[in-house]
């Protein structure tokens, strides 16, 4: 009747922007990911059969319109594969979820939220999934969600067309590589363009388009290699040039996809400048201003202090390669 799961929000190394197949929501090209210790999310999914319609809370707020109905949407995703009829008048459940991000940090995950709210519902209603299933259920909420199901370093393919199956697999456990990811937070305003639109305007209007889709898997399979021979630089160079290469994709859409600010640029310089005094960091942005530094684990706390010193930096967070996630 209840379920209870935690999962880690994930960072792409190579990423992950556009889709081949928008109604499976499924990824036009492959990415690889290192799920982090430091951003979590615990989902309760509680059944009640007097409820007449899925009731959300997140972080403490009762959620309307959009947000509650994509939580529906992949709860009927997972009430479907328990066998619950569609139309069973006693199928509605309470789900409550809670963010331990850094204080209202904007990097709110869907990855780590969609990952638990799977798992979670799941558990609730006993269906009868593995992981990979619940990952490739995932991935209809959030495709970035589908890589949180496992820990360590995730590899997800990109889809054919057509392949509601697709889902992410671990290429290493957490405790492959020591390496973090430091998080510089620059702003508290929530994101301009979500994801999946600034995705949408892309791929319609960006000329920038093919050559990121033809870019792309080479980052992937450059950034697998790298992370099996644990070369950070190899890693951390192929990181920037794949997150360039989306950013740039993204800001020859018109209008414009831009979610880089002027504070972005400011850690950049200084991420530039770590490695002019011989520190290896290497930075990478997502759909929104924050940047995540990828370093050795001797250097995080160098590489945090230098990033404490910007102006404009409103928190700076350390994360190691963290865990799937745990269902109870
Ligand atoms: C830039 O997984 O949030 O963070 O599948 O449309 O929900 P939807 O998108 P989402 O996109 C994440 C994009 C990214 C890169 C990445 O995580 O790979």
């Amino acid at each position: 009747m209840r379920g209870a799961a935690k999962a880690c929000a994930n960072i792409a190394l190579a990423k992950y922007w556009g889709k081949s197949d928008e109604g499976l929501n499924l990824p036009a090209v492959p990415s690889v990911s290192v799920t982090l210790d430091a951003l979590v999310t615990e989902t309760v999914v509680e059944r009640d059969a007097s409820l007449t319609a899925d009731e959300v809370v997140i972080d403490g707020v009762r959620q309307e319109g959009s947000p509650a109905r994509k939580v529906t949407a992949l709860l009927d995703l997972v009430r479907a594969a328990a066998g619950v009829e569609v139309n069973d008048p006693r199928r509605f459940a309470r789900v409550v979820s809670q963010n331990h991000f850094p204080a209202a940090s904007g990097l709110a995950s869907s990855a780590s939220g969609f990952a638990a709210l799977t798992a979670a519902g799941a558990r609730a209603w006993d269906a009868p999934l593995t992981t990979e299933q619940m990952s490739a259920l995932a991935r209809r909420g959030s495709a970035s969600a589908a890589r949180s199901l496992y820990g360590g370093f995730v590899e997800l393919p990109a889809g054919v067309p057509g392949d509601d199956a697709l889902c992410a697999r671990m290429l290493h456990p957490s405790d492959w590589w020591d390496v973090r990811v430091v998080i510089a937070l620059v702003t508290r305003a929530p994101k301009a363009i979500a994801s999946r639109d600034g995705m949408r305007e892309t791929a319609r209007t960006s000329p920038y388009w093919h050559a990121w889709l033809a870019c792309a898997p080479g980052y992937a399979h450059a950034v697998k290699e790298g992370i099996a021979r644990r070369d950070l630089e190899a890693v951390g160079a192929t990181m920037e040039a794949s997150t360039f290469a989306m950013h740039a994709s993204a800001w020859a859409a018109v209008p414009a996809v831009r979610y880089i600010r002027g504070v972005t640029l400011d850690v950049l310089d200084r991420v530039e400048g770590l490695r002019r005094d011989g520190v290896g960091a290497w930075a990478t942005m997502d759909a929104g201003p924050h940047v995540k530094v990828l370093c050795a684990g001797a250097d995080a706390d160098r590489v945090a202090a230098v990033l404490r010193e910007a102006a404009n930096v409103i928190d700076v967070r350390i994360a190691r390669p963290g865990e799937g996630v745990r269902v109870s």
